[in-house]
Protein backbone atom coordinates (compact mmCIF):
# COMPACT_ATOMS: atom_id res chain seq x y z
CA UNK A 1 0.00 0.00 0.00
CA UNK A 2 1.43 3.96 -0.44
CA UNK A 3 0.42 6.71 -0.53
CA UNK A 4 -2.44 6.48 1.41
CA UNK A 5 -3.46 9.39 4.29
CA UNK A 6 -4.23 7.02 7.68
CA UNK A 7 -5.26 8.30 10.83
CA UNK A 8 -4.54 6.39 13.68
CA UNK A 9 -6.68 7.59 17.67
CA UNK A 10 -4.47 6.03 20.11
CA UNK A 11 -1.67 5.10 17.92
CA UNK A 12 1.28 5.77 20.42
CA UNK A 13 1.09 2.61 21.87
CA UNK A 14 2.57 -1.00 21.25
CA UNK A 15 0.06 -1.87 18.10
CA UNK A 16 0.21 1.63 17.14
CA UNK A 17 3.98 2.21 16.70
CA UNK A 18 3.93 -1.49 15.05
CA UNK A 19 1.30 -0.07 12.52
CA UNK A 20 3.94 2.88 11.63
CA UNK A 21 6.85 0.71 11.44
CA UNK A 22 4.68 -1.47 8.89
CA UNK A 23 2.76 1.58 7.27
CA UNK A 24 5.24 4.64 7.78
CA UNK A 25 7.49 4.24 5.26
CA UNK A 26 5.27 4.79 2.45
CA UNK A 27 2.06 6.19 3.28
CA UNK A 28 1.42 9.51 5.21
CA UNK A 29 0.61 8.71 9.24
CA UNK A 30 -1.13 11.14 11.92
CA UNK A 31 -1.38 9.71 15.02
CA UNK A 32 -4.14 11.22 17.46
CA UNK A 33 -2.65 11.04 20.77
CA UNK A 34 -3.43 12.78 24.05
CA UNK A 35 0.64 13.63 24.46
CA UNK A 36 1.28 14.86 20.90
CA UNK A 37 4.56 15.64 21.97
CA UNK A 38 6.89 13.04 20.27
CA UNK A 39 10.41 13.51 21.27
CA UNK A 40 12.34 10.53 22.12
CA UNK A 41 12.64 11.52 25.39
CA UNK A 42 9.06 11.39 26.15
CA UNK A 43 8.19 8.33 23.93
CA UNK A 44 7.15 5.40 25.82
CA UNK A 45 10.05 3.58 27.22
CA UNK A 46 9.51 0.43 25.65
CA UNK A 47 9.20 2.60 21.78
CA UNK A 48 11.05 1.07 19.24
CA UNK A 49 10.70 3.66 16.92
CA UNK A 50 14.07 5.62 15.30
CA UNK A 51 13.51 9.04 14.36
CA UNK A 52 13.88 7.96 10.82
CA UNK A 53 11.00 5.76 11.12
CA UNK A 54 8.44 8.80 11.83
CA UNK A 55 9.81 11.01 8.37
CA UNK A 56 5.56 10.65 7.29
CA UNK A 57 4.19 10.61 10.85
CA UNK A 58 2.36 13.95 12.48
CA UNK A 59 1.06 13.40 16.10
CA UNK A 60 -2.17 15.64 16.79
CA UNK A 61 -3.80 16.03 20.29
CA UNK A 62 -6.97 14.97 21.06
CA UNK A 63 -8.20 14.39 24.52
CA UNK A 64 -10.19 11.43 23.18
CA UNK A 65 -13.71 12.28 24.15
CA UNK A 66 -14.47 16.15 22.96
CA UNK A 67 -14.65 17.62 19.40
CA UNK A 68 -11.57 19.88 18.24
CA UNK A 69 -10.16 21.70 15.42
CA UNK A 70 -8.43 17.34 15.53
CA UNK A 71 -11.78 16.61 13.45
CA UNK A 72 -9.84 18.01 10.26
CA UNK A 73 -7.23 15.79 10.45
CA UNK A 74 -10.02 13.04 9.27
CA UNK A 75 -10.83 14.67 5.55
CA UNK A 76 -9.61 12.27 2.93
CA UNK A 77 -8.73 9.60 5.36
CA UNK A 78 -8.15 6.73 3.04
CA UNK A 79 -8.19 4.27 6.65
CA UNK A 80 -8.75 5.41 10.35
CA UNK A 81 -8.04 3.43 13.17
CA UNK A 82 -8.95 3.86 16.31
CA UNK A 83 -6.47 1.62 18.96
CA UNK A 84 -7.45 3.83 22.05
CA UNK A 85 -8.27 2.92 25.35
CA UNK A 86 -6.67 2.56 29.25
CA UNK A 87 -4.73 -0.69 28.93
CA UNK A 88 -5.91 -3.52 30.73
CA UNK A 89 -3.48 -4.69 32.62
CA UNK A 90 -4.25 -3.22 36.24
CA UNK A 91 -6.58 -4.24 38.68
CA UNK A 92 -10.33 -3.93 38.13
CA UNK A 93 -11.24 -1.35 40.55
CA UNK A 94 -14.29 0.36 39.88
CA UNK A 95 -12.53 3.53 39.14
CA UNK A 96 -10.27 0.94 36.57
CA UNK A 97 -13.06 -0.69 35.62
CA UNK A 98 -14.80 3.08 34.73
CA UNK A 99 -11.56 4.21 32.64
CA UNK A 100 -11.17 1.38 31.12
CA UNK A 101 -15.02 1.67 29.84
CA UNK A 102 -15.32 5.30 29.05
CA UNK A 103 -11.89 5.50 26.98
CA UNK A 104 -13.17 3.39 24.49
CA UNK A 105 -16.85 4.21 24.19
CA UNK A 106 -16.01 8.26 24.77
CA UNK A 107 -13.35 7.74 21.95
CA UNK A 108 -15.37 5.64 19.47
CA UNK A 109 -18.59 8.14 19.74
CA UNK A 110 -16.23 11.36 19.04
CA UNK A 111 -14.39 9.90 16.14
CA UNK A 112 -18.05 8.85 14.73
CA UNK A 113 -19.07 12.95 15.28
CA UNK A 114 -15.78 13.87 13.67
CA UNK A 115 -16.30 11.66 10.94
CA UNK A 116 -20.08 13.43 10.55
CA UNK A 117 -18.01 17.08 10.29
CA UNK A 118 -16.25 16.16 7.41
CA UNK A 119 -16.50 17.09 4.08
CA UNK A 120 -14.67 14.19 2.58
CA UNK A 121 -14.91 11.34 5.32
CA UNK A 122 -12.70 8.37 5.87
CA UNK A 123 -13.15 5.41 3.24
CA UNK A 124 -12.46 2.77 5.79
CA UNK A 125 -12.80 3.24 9.59
CA UNK A 126 -11.34 0.30 11.85
CA UNK A 127 -12.41 -0.01 15.55
CA UNK A 128 -10.10 -2.52 17.73
CA UNK A 129 -12.50 -4.70 19.47
CA UNK A 130 -11.36 -7.95 21.41
CA UNK A 131 -11.51 -11.43 20.53
CA UNK A 132 -12.21 -11.93 24.70
CA UNK A 133 -15.59 -10.94 23.66
CA UNK A 134 -16.05 -14.73 23.51
CA UNK A 135 -16.96 -16.76 26.14
CA UNK A 136 -14.48 -18.96 28.72
CA UNK A 137 -14.31 -21.58 26.22
CA UNK A 138 -12.91 -25.09 27.32
CA UNK A 139 -15.28 -27.30 24.89
CA UNK A 140 -15.40 -25.04 21.29
CA UNK A 141 -14.16 -22.90 19.05
CA UNK A 142 -15.54 -19.34 19.28
CA UNK A 143 -16.19 -17.85 15.58
CA UNK A 144 -18.05 -15.02 14.38
CA UNK A 145 -20.68 -16.73 12.90
CA UNK A 146 -21.72 -18.83 15.85
CA UNK A 147 -19.29 -17.79 19.50
CA UNK A 148 -21.04 -17.21 22.39
CA UNK A 149 -20.72 -14.29 24.61
CA UNK A 150 -21.14 -13.99 28.03
CA UNK A 151 -21.62 -10.99 29.85
CA UNK A 152 -18.35 -10.67 32.28
CA UNK A 153 -16.56 -7.31 33.16
CA UNK A 154 -14.37 -7.42 29.82
CA UNK A 155 -17.11 -8.80 27.77
CA UNK A 156 -19.29 -5.76 28.78
CA UNK A 157 -16.74 -3.43 27.93
CA UNK A 158 -16.23 -5.07 24.35
CA UNK A 159 -20.30 -5.33 23.99
CA UNK A 160 -20.53 -1.89 25.03
CA UNK A 161 -17.13 -0.57 22.33
CA UNK A 162 -18.92 -2.65 19.82
CA UNK A 163 -22.39 -1.02 19.70
CA UNK A 164 -21.12 2.26 19.64
CA UNK A 165 -18.75 1.70 16.80
CA UNK A 166 -21.58 -0.16 14.86
CA UNK A 167 -24.35 3.11 16.21
CA UNK A 168 -22.43 5.94 14.53
CA UNK A 169 -23.92 6.73 11.10
CA UNK A 170 -21.49 7.19 8.78
CA UNK A 171 -22.84 6.20 5.72
CA UNK A 172 -19.68 7.19 3.38
CA UNK A 173 -17.19 4.95 5.16
CA UNK A 174 -16.90 1.38 5.98
CA UNK A 175 -17.05 -0.13 8.97
CA UNK A 176 -14.88 -2.81 10.31
CA UNK A 177 -14.69 -4.12 14.24
CA UNK A 178 -11.29 -5.62 14.80
CA UNK A 179 -11.53 -8.38 17.26
CA UNK A 180 -8.14 -8.80 18.10
CA UNK A 181 -6.42 -11.86 19.92
CA UNK A 182 -3.58 -11.55 22.11
CA UNK A 183 -1.02 -9.69 19.82
CA UNK A 184 2.36 -11.01 19.92
CA UNK A 185 5.26 -8.57 18.69
CA UNK A 186 8.51 -6.68 19.87
CA UNK A 187 6.79 -4.97 22.80
CA UNK A 188 3.29 -5.24 24.48
CA UNK A 189 2.55 -8.44 26.49
CA UNK A 190 6.11 -10.26 25.18
CA UNK A 191 8.40 -8.07 27.37
CA UNK A 192 6.81 -9.65 30.85
CA UNK A 193 6.96 -13.21 29.40
CA UNK A 194 10.36 -12.92 28.64
CA UNK A 195 10.71 -11.40 32.09
CA UNK A 196 9.15 -14.07 33.44
CA UNK A 197 11.83 -16.76 31.57
CA UNK A 198 14.97 -15.18 32.92
CA UNK A 199 13.24 -15.73 36.63
CA UNK A 200 12.94 -19.34 35.89
CA UNK A 201 8.92 -18.80 36.20
CA UNK A 202 8.38 -19.57 32.10
CA UNK A 203 6.20 -22.93 33.18
CA UNK A 204 2.47 -23.58 32.66
CA UNK A 205 -0.29 -20.55 34.33
CA UNK A 206 -2.93 -22.68 35.91
CA UNK A 207 -3.57 -25.73 35.24
CA UNK A 208 -2.52 -24.98 31.60
CA UNK A 209 -5.21 -26.12 29.83
CA UNK A 210 -6.73 -22.99 29.06
CA UNK A 211 -6.66 -21.97 25.25
CA UNK A 212 -4.37 -19.11 23.97
CA UNK A 213 -5.36 -17.45 21.40
CA UNK A 214 -3.17 -15.38 19.99
CA UNK A 215 -1.68 -13.04 16.29
CA UNK A 216 1.20 -11.70 15.31
CA UNK A 217 1.60 -8.01 14.59
CA UNK A 218 2.65 -8.48 11.80
CA UNK A 219 -0.34 -10.38 10.31
CA UNK A 220 -2.30 -7.86 12.29
CA UNK A 221 -1.14 -5.11 10.23
CA UNK A 222 -1.33 -7.27 6.57
CA UNK A 223 -4.94 -7.58 7.62
CA UNK A 224 -5.65 -4.27 8.15
CA UNK A 225 -3.94 -3.97 4.25
CA UNK A 226 -6.05 -6.60 3.10
CA UNK A 227 -9.31 -4.63 4.45
CA UNK A 228 -8.19 -1.70 2.86
CA UNK A 229 -7.62 -3.22 -0.15
CA UNK A 230 -11.08 -5.46 -0.48
CA UNK A 231 -13.80 -3.05 -0.70
CA UNK A 232 -16.33 -5.37 -0.09
CA UNK A 233 -15.10 -6.06 3.17
CA UNK A 234 -17.32 -4.88 6.38
CA UNK A 235 -18.30 -5.97 9.60
CA UNK A 236 -17.09 -7.83 12.44
CA UNK A 237 -13.78 -9.89 12.03
CA UNK A 238 -11.73 -12.00 14.19
CA UNK A 239 -8.27 -11.12 14.50
CA UNK A 240 -6.45 -14.62 15.45
CA UNK A 241 -4.15 -16.90 14.28
CA UNK A 242 -5.99 -19.98 12.92
CA UNK A 243 -4.61 -22.30 15.14
CA UNK A 244 -4.92 -21.49 18.92
CA UNK A 245 -2.79 -23.59 21.94
CA UNK A 246 -3.29 -24.68 25.42
CA UNK A 247 -1.40 -22.11 27.83
CA UNK A 248 1.18 -25.50 28.52
CA UNK A 249 1.83 -25.55 24.62
CA UNK A 250 2.36 -21.41 24.26
CA UNK A 251 5.00 -21.76 27.04
CA UNK A 252 6.54 -24.54 25.94
CA UNK A 253 7.13 -23.03 22.67
CA UNK A 254 8.36 -19.86 24.74
CA UNK A 255 10.76 -22.00 26.36
CA UNK A 256 12.21 -23.56 23.21
CA UNK A 257 12.55 -20.71 20.95
CA UNK A 258 14.43 -18.67 23.70
CA UNK A 259 16.49 -21.94 24.34
CA UNK A 260 15.51 -22.13 28.53
CA UNK A 261 15.47 -25.07 29.94
CA UNK A 262 13.52 -24.95 32.87
CA UNK A 263 10.43 -23.06 33.91
CA UNK A 264 8.58 -23.54 37.46
CA UNK A 265 4.69 -23.56 36.73
CA UNK A 266 2.33 -21.20 38.26
CA UNK A 267 -0.54 -22.40 40.36
CA UNK A 268 -3.78 -20.25 40.31
CA UNK A 269 -3.43 -19.49 44.20
CA UNK A 270 0.28 -18.30 43.36
CA UNK A 271 -1.03 -16.15 40.32
CA UNK A 272 -3.47 -14.43 42.49
CA UNK A 273 -1.04 -13.22 44.70
CA UNK A 274 1.56 -12.10 42.11
CA UNK A 275 -1.60 -10.48 40.31
CA UNK A 276 -2.40 -8.61 43.66
CA UNK A 277 1.53 -7.79 43.74
CA UNK A 278 2.21 -6.22 40.77
CA UNK A 279 -1.74 -4.66 40.21
CA UNK A 280 -3.24 -6.85 37.55
CA UNK A 281 -5.99 -9.24 37.14
CA UNK A 282 -5.66 -13.15 36.56
CA UNK A 283 -8.26 -13.35 34.33
CA UNK A 284 -5.67 -12.39 31.74
CA UNK A 285 -3.89 -15.43 31.72
CA UNK A 286 -6.61 -17.63 33.20
CA UNK A 287 -9.74 -16.59 30.96
CA UNK A 288 -9.94 -19.90 28.18
CA UNK A 289 -10.07 -18.12 24.67
CA UNK A 290 -10.52 -20.16 21.85
CA UNK A 291 -10.96 -18.04 18.87
CA UNK A 292 -10.66 -18.58 15.16
CA UNK A 293 -10.39 -16.24 12.28
CA UNK A 294 -13.15 -17.98 9.93
CA UNK A 295 -14.50 -15.12 8.64
CA UNK A 296 -11.19 -13.55 7.00
CA UNK A 297 -10.01 -17.10 5.94
CA UNK A 298 -13.27 -17.37 3.72
CA UNK A 299 -12.01 -14.44 2.05
CA UNK A 300 -8.61 -15.78 1.19
CA UNK A 301 -6.17 -14.51 3.87
CA UNK A 302 -3.22 -16.43 3.87
CA UNK A 303 -1.19 -15.73 7.19
CA UNK A 304 2.34 -15.32 7.29
CA UNK A 305 2.71 -16.51 10.91
CA UNK A 306 -0.02 -19.44 11.47
CA UNK A 307 1.93 -21.15 13.59
CA UNK A 308 3.12 -20.42 17.28
CA UNK A 309 6.66 -21.68 17.03
CA UNK A 310 7.46 -19.27 13.67
CA UNK A 311 6.09 -16.01 15.26
CA UNK A 312 7.69 -16.41 18.74
CA UNK A 313 10.86 -17.14 17.08
CA UNK A 314 10.66 -14.17 14.91
CA UNK A 315 9.47 -11.90 17.69
CA UNK A 316 12.33 -13.41 20.35
CA UNK A 317 14.91 -12.44 17.55
CA UNK A 318 13.98 -9.07 17.23
CA UNK A 319 13.21 -8.00 20.66
CA UNK A 320 16.19 -5.82 21.76
CA UNK A 321 16.85 -7.97 24.84
CA UNK A 322 17.53 -4.17 26.83
CA UNK A 323 13.76 -4.27 27.02
CA UNK A 324 13.20 -7.01 29.64
CA UNK A 325 13.75 -5.43 33.29
CA UNK A 326 13.83 -6.44 36.48
CA UNK A 327 10.18 -5.50 37.95
N1 LIG B 1 -2.19 -5.67 22.51
C1 LIG B 1 -3.06 -6.67 22.49
O1 LIG B 1 -2.68 -7.86 22.59
C2 LIG B 1 -4.53 -6.39 22.30
C3 LIG B 1 -5.44 -7.47 22.22
C4 LIG B 1 -6.80 -7.21 22.08
C5 LIG B 1 -7.26 -5.92 21.98
N2 LIG B 1 -6.37 -4.89 22.07
C6 LIG B 1 -6.89 -3.50 22.00
O2 LIG B 1 -6.21 -2.78 20.99
C7 LIG B 1 -6.01 -1.43 21.39
C8 LIG B 1 -4.53 -1.08 21.26
O3 LIG B 1 -3.75 -2.00 22.01
P1 LIG B 1 -2.26 -1.64 22.45
O4 LIG B 1 -1.65 -2.89 22.94
O5 LIG B 1 -1.58 -0.84 21.40
O6 LIG B 1 -2.57 -0.70 23.70
P2 LIG B 1 -1.65 0.42 24.38
O7 LIG B 1 -0.21 0.17 24.10
O8 LIG B 1 -2.08 0.51 25.81
O9 LIG B 1 -2.09 1.76 23.59
C9 LIG B 1 -3.39 2.27 23.68
C10 LIG B 1 -3.36 3.77 23.48
O10 LIG B 1 -4.63 4.28 23.94
C11 LIG B 1 -4.45 5.58 24.44
N3 LIG B 1 -5.14 5.71 25.73
C12 LIG B 1 -4.78 5.18 26.94
N4 LIG B 1 -5.64 5.56 27.89
C13 LIG B 1 -6.56 6.35 27.28
C14 LIG B 1 -7.70 7.07 27.72
N5 LIG B 1 -8.05 7.06 29.02
N6 LIG B 1 -8.42 7.79 26.80
C15 LIG B 1 -8.07 7.81 25.50
N7 LIG B 1 -6.97 7.17 25.02
C16 LIG B 1 -6.25 6.44 25.90
C17 LIG B 1 -2.96 5.83 24.64
O11 LIG B 1 -2.56 6.85 23.72
P3 LIG B 1 -2.16 8.34 24.21
O12 LIG B 1 -1.61 8.23 25.60
O13 LIG B 1 -1.14 8.76 23.21
O14 LIG B 1 -3.41 9.15 24.12
C18 LIG B 1 -2.30 4.49 24.29
O15 LIG B 1 -1.11 4.66 23.56
C19 LIG B 1 -6.51 -1.33 22.84
O16 LIG B 1 -7.79 -0.73 22.82
C20 LIG B 1 -6.61 -2.77 23.30
O17 LIG B 1 -7.66 -2.99 24.24
C21 LIG B 1 -5.03 -5.09 22.21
Amino acid sequence: MRNAKIVIAGGSGFIGESLIKYFGNENKLIILSRNADNSQNNRNRFSLLSEPELKNVIYCHWDGKTLGDWYKQLEDTDILINLSGKSVNCRYTEKNKKDILNSRVDSTKILGEAIAKTKNPPKLWINASSATIYRHSTDKPQDEFTGEIENDFSVQVCKAWENTFYNQATPFTRKIALRMAITLGAGGIMIPYFNLLKFGLGGKQGNGKQMYSWVHIEDSCRMIEWFYEHHELEGTFNCASPYPVHNKEFMKTLRTISHTTFGLPAMKWMLQIGALLIGTETELVLKSRWVVPTRILETGFQFKYPLLSDALAEVFNNTPKNLYRIF
